[in-house]
C-alpha cells in the first residue's frame, strides 16, 4: 500500500511534467514551425528592404505611438477585406522588428496605406487632421512641420515615406506571389474571394473599374448632413473650394460653385476620388449617401446666361484645341489624349465637367497649379485663350 502510494507521487509528477511539455510543444512550438514552413514558402525569393529613409519614418511611427491606434493586420474577415484590401500575410512583416502590428483600431489599418492619399493629402492630415477629416480624433502632430504643412520638416517626409512603403512588399510580389499564396491558403476560395484586391482604395491608382451609376439623391438634409461632416473641410461650406484643408493642398479642391457636373462625372469621382490629387474615394460610404451627395454638390452650382457665340469664335477655339490641347484633354475632351500615360494626373473630363467661363479662361491663362497643366498667356494670343476657354465648354454632356 505504502509503495503504491509512493508510485503514485511518481506518476503524478510525470504526467504533469509531460503534460507540460507537450502543451509547450503543441501550442508554442508545433504553430511556429508551421508558420515558419507557411512563410518561407509563400514568401517571394527577396522581399524589399526598406530605404534609410523608411526606416527612419517607421521608427518615428513607432515613437509617436501611431500604433496604438492604428493596426497594420488585415485579418481574413470579409468586412476587413472590403475595407482594406488583401489579408497580410505572414511573409509581409517579416523582417519588421519590433512589429508595429497594433492591437486596437481607432483609426483605420495601415497595411495597405502606400496608396490611397497624396502626399498633400497626408502632410496636410498630418499637422491637422480635422481640416480635412472634420470629425477626426487623431492628435495633429505639427512638431513635424515648420508652420504649415506645406512646410514639412525631414521627420514629416520620412514618415511620409514609410506611409507610402506599407503593402509595397505584397504589391512587387505581383501574380506569382499571389500565386504562390494560393498553394498554401486556402482561406481567400473560402471567402470567395479568390482575386483579391490588394488595396480596397484605389484612390492614387489609376485602377477604375466598375463604379455605381447613383441616382441623384433628393434628400438635401442628408445630403448636407454628409457634406459638412465629409466634405467642408476642403471644399468649404460654399463649396467654393476654401475650406480650411484646402490650404495645403495642391492642386486645390475643387470649386464646386464654379463647375456644372454630369450624374456620370460625380459617380465616377465619389466611388474613385481623383488620381494624383488629395481628393479621397468614398466607395465606404453607403451607395444611398453618395447619391445624396451628388445631388447635394450639384445644387452649389448655379446656372447662368451664356453669350451667343459667333460661329468664328468657335472656329478659332477648334483650331487651338487641336493643335494645343487635345494630347492631354483627348479629341472629345473627354481627358483621354494620347499624352496621358505620361501624365501624373488625368486631365479632367471636359464632357463629364463644365467650368464656368471664367474659370476656363484663368485656367488657360495661369495654368492649374499642382498639375501638368501650364499657363498659356504669352504663347497664345488673346483672341486664341478666349476661344479656347470658350470651346472646351461645349463638349459638356448632361
Ligand atoms: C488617438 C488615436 C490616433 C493616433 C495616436 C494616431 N491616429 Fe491616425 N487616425 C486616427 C483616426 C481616428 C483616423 C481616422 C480619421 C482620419 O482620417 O483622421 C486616423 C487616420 C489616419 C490616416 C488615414 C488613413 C486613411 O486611409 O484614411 C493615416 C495615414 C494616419 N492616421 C496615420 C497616423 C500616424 C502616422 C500616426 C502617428 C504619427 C497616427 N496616425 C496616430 C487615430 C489616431
Ligand atoms: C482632402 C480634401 C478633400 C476632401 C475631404 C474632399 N475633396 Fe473633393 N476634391 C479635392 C481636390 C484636391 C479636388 C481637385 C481635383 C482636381 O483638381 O481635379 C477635388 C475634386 C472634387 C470634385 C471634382 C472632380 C472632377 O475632377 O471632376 C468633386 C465633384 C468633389 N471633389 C466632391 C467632393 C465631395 C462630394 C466630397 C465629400 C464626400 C469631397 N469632394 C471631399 C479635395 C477633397
Ligand atoms: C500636358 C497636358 C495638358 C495640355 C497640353 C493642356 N492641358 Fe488643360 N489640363 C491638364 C490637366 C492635367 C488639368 C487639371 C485637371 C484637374 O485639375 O482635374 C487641366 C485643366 C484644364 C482646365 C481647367 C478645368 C477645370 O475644370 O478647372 C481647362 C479649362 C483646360 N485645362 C484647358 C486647356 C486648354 C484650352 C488647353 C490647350 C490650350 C490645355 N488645357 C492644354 C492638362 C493639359
Amino acid at each position: 500500500m505504502k509503495r503504491f502510494v509512493r508510485m503514485s507521487y511518481l506518476v503524478a509528477a510525470v504526467a504533469g511534467v509531460g503534460f507540460f511539455a507537450l502543451s509547450v510543444f503543441v501550442l508554442g512550438v508545433w504553430p511556429g514551425r508551421v508558420l515558419e514552413e507557411e512563410t518561407r514558402r509563400m514568401s517571394p525569393e527577396h522581399p524589399l528592404p526598406l530605404t534609410a529613409s523608411e526606416q527612419r519614418g517607421r521608427s518615428i511611427y513607432g515613437r509617436e505611438g501611431c500604433a496604438y491606434c492604428h493596426t497594420q493586420q488585415i485579418r481574413f474577415l470579409k468586412s476587413d477585406v472590403e475595407r482594406f484590401g488583401a489579408p497580410v500575410l505572414a511573409w509581409e512583416t517579416r523582417f519588421d522588428y519590433p512589429h508595429l502590428w497594433g492591437t486596437r483600431r481607432i483609426g483605420p489599418d495601415l497595411s495597405r496605406e502606400g496608396s490611397i492619399h497624396s502626399a498633400d493629402w497626408h502632410y496636410s492630415h498630418l499637422y491637422s487632421p480635422r481640416s480635412v477629416v472634420p470629425d477626426s480624433v487623431m492628435p495633429s502632430y505639427p512638431l513635424f512641420f515648420q508652420g504649415g504643412p506645406d512646410r514639412p520638416t525631414q521627420e514629416a517626409r520620412d514618415l511620409l515615406a514609410y506611409l507610402e512603403s506599407l503593402g509595397r512588399a505584397r504589391e512587387l510580389a505581383g501574380p506569382e506571389g499571389e500565386a504562390r499564396m494560393r498553394t498554401v491558403s486556402h482561406r481567400m476560395e473560402e471567402m470567395d474571394l479568390t482575386s483579391p484586391v490588394l488595396n480596397a482604395n484605389p484612390a492614387r491608382s489609376r485602377r477604375q473599374g466598375e463604379y455605381p451609376r447613383l441616382s441623384l439623391g433628393n434628400d438635401p438634409a442628408r445630403g448636407e448632413i454628409l457634406y459638412r461632416r465629409h466634405c467642408a473641410g476642403c471644399h468649404g461650406q460654399r463649396g467654393e473650394g476654401d475650406g480650411p484643408g484646402a490650404y495645403g493642398l495642391l492642386p486645390r479642391p475643387a470649386n464646386l460653385a464654379e463647375h456644372e457636373y454630369s450624374q456620370d462625372r460625380l459617380s465616377f469621382v465619389l466611388w474613385n476620388g481623383v488620381s494624383g490629387t488629395a481628393m479621397p474615394a468614398w466607395r465606404d460610404l453607403p451607395v444611398q449617401d453618395l447619391a445624396s451627395l451628388a445631388g447635394f454638390v450639384r445644387q452649389f452650382y448655379a446656372p447662368r446666361s451664356e453669350p451667343e457665340l459667333p460661329g468664328q469664335i468657335l472656329e478659332l477655339g477648334a483650331k487651338v484645341y487641336a493643335g494645343h490641347c487635345a494630347q492631354c484633354h483627348g479629341d472629345e475632351g473627354a481627358g483621354d489624349g494620347s499624352a496621358v500615360r505620361e501624365l501624373r494626373m488625368v486631365p479632367a473630363s471636359f464632357a463629364g465637367a463644365r467650368p464656368s467661363f471664367a474659370v476656363s479662361l484663368r485656367a488657360i491663362r495661369s495654368g492649374v497649379e499642382g498639375t501638368p497643366m501650364a499657363p498659356w498667356t504669352g504663347k497664345l494670343s488673346e483672341a486664341e485663350l478666349s476661344a479656347a476657354a470658350y470651346f472646351v465648354r461645349g463638349f459638356y454632356r448632361q
